[in-house]
């Protein structure tokens, strides 16, 4: 018998109907079960992965500035939160905030960094949501009326959407943040293609672990036969679209398996497994403007690889 468990369902469903497109795709946001989110930390120490160390930095020098437009007493709600690391930056420069509210898919990592933070953070109230954040989540009721909200929205994960749905979720963004809220976001910006291509062609090979990696967890999740080594990794800038795009490409004629379902892959067909689009400074305060967000301040870092937001809600 072919059981898939009920909280499967809708990771089948969106590989199902992912792999039946043309072209082939599959969304980013299941490269991380526990062992996408150990091997996306290993891309940040990536010495071409320039996006963690350059957001990093620019978070240090700008924490006291970004404190002072945000006032006291604030709580933040990070999306994506990852390993939440750099959330600790703006929380050492905050004047007494209050909690932080964390809402990631990666369950298991996003409920261990919380307890982490938590210990370490003893005044902060510390709340995770393991949810989509594309989907309306509801905030516990001490973070409603009233409150200053802060989005924090690091790592350029909203390159990983499409622009149109960049700006819907910025939008969403806007009304949980409500009345006299803001939002921080990272967002990797152009440059030249080799930087960029280098960041997700790594000369160790994690970034090609990491793309396989959605493989390996649809054969252990989904019963899916599908061999690692009939697959490369690719990851070309698309200049004219201004962003990365990671692709698994077939090496062979093969039929690749999803618990009852069969997809044909031809060789050198590809899966489409992510984009990452990179936006001017320019470019990302129009689509914020675009949200309703009046741009209010931007940090890029020396070598200008990469720009912090601050947005605000009038
Ligand atoms: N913020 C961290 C991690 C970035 S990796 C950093 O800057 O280093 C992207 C994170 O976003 C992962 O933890 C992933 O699980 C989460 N994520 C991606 N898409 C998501 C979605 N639609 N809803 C909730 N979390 C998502
Ligand atoms: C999380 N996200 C912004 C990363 C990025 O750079 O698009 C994910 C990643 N993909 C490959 N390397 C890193």
């Amino acid at each position: 018998m072919n059981f898939i468990p009920a909280e499967k369902t809708s990771f089948l469903q969106e590989v199902v109907l992912g792999l039946s497109n043309r072209p082939k795709r599959l969304t980013p946001k299941w490269f991380y079960d526990k062992r996408g989110a150990k091997l996306f930390e290993q891309i940040c120490d990536l010495p071409e992965y320039y996006l963690t160390r350059s957001e990093s930095s620019i978070l240090e020098t700008a924490a006291v500035e970004i404190s002072e437009y945000l006032g006291p007493e604030v709580i933040l709600i990070e999306y994506g939160s990852g390993a939440m690391s750099k959330v600790r930056t703006l929380l050492d420069s905050l004047d007494k905030p209050q909690a932080l509210i964390a809402i990631d898919v990666a369950d298991e990592q996003l409920l261990q960094a919380s307890d982490t933070l938590g210990v370490e953070y003893s005044d902060l109230t510390v709340h995770p949501i393991v949810g989509d954040f594309t989907s309306s989540f509801d905030l516990p009721l001490w973070a409603s009326a009233g409150k200053r909200l802060c989005a924090f929205f690091p790592g350029s994960t909203i390159g990983n959407f499409e622009p149109d749905d960049a700006e819907v979720l910025l939008r969403s963004m806007h009304n949980v943040v409500g009345h006299g809220g803001a939002a921080i976001i990272g967002v990797d910006l152009k440059k030249d293609k080799s930087v960029l291509e280098a960041a997700y062609n790594d000369a160790s090979g994690i970034s090609e672990k990491f793309n396989k990696n959605l493989l390996d967890r649809i054969n252990r999740e989904l019963k899916g036969n599908a061999q690692l080594d009939q697959f490369k990794h690719i990851a070309p800038y698309n200049e004219d679209k201004g962003r990365i795009e990671m692709h698994l490409v077939s090496l062979c004629e093969q039929m690749l398996t999803v618990s009852n379902y069969h997809f044909p892959l031809k060789p050198n067909e590809t899966i489409h497994t992510e984009n990452s689009y990179k936006y001017t400074v320019e470019e990302f305060q129009a689509l914020a403007k675009s949200a309703s967000f009046a741009p209010t301040a931007v940090w890029v870092d020396e070598n200008q690889l990469f720009s912090v937001h601050l947005l605000t809600r009038a």
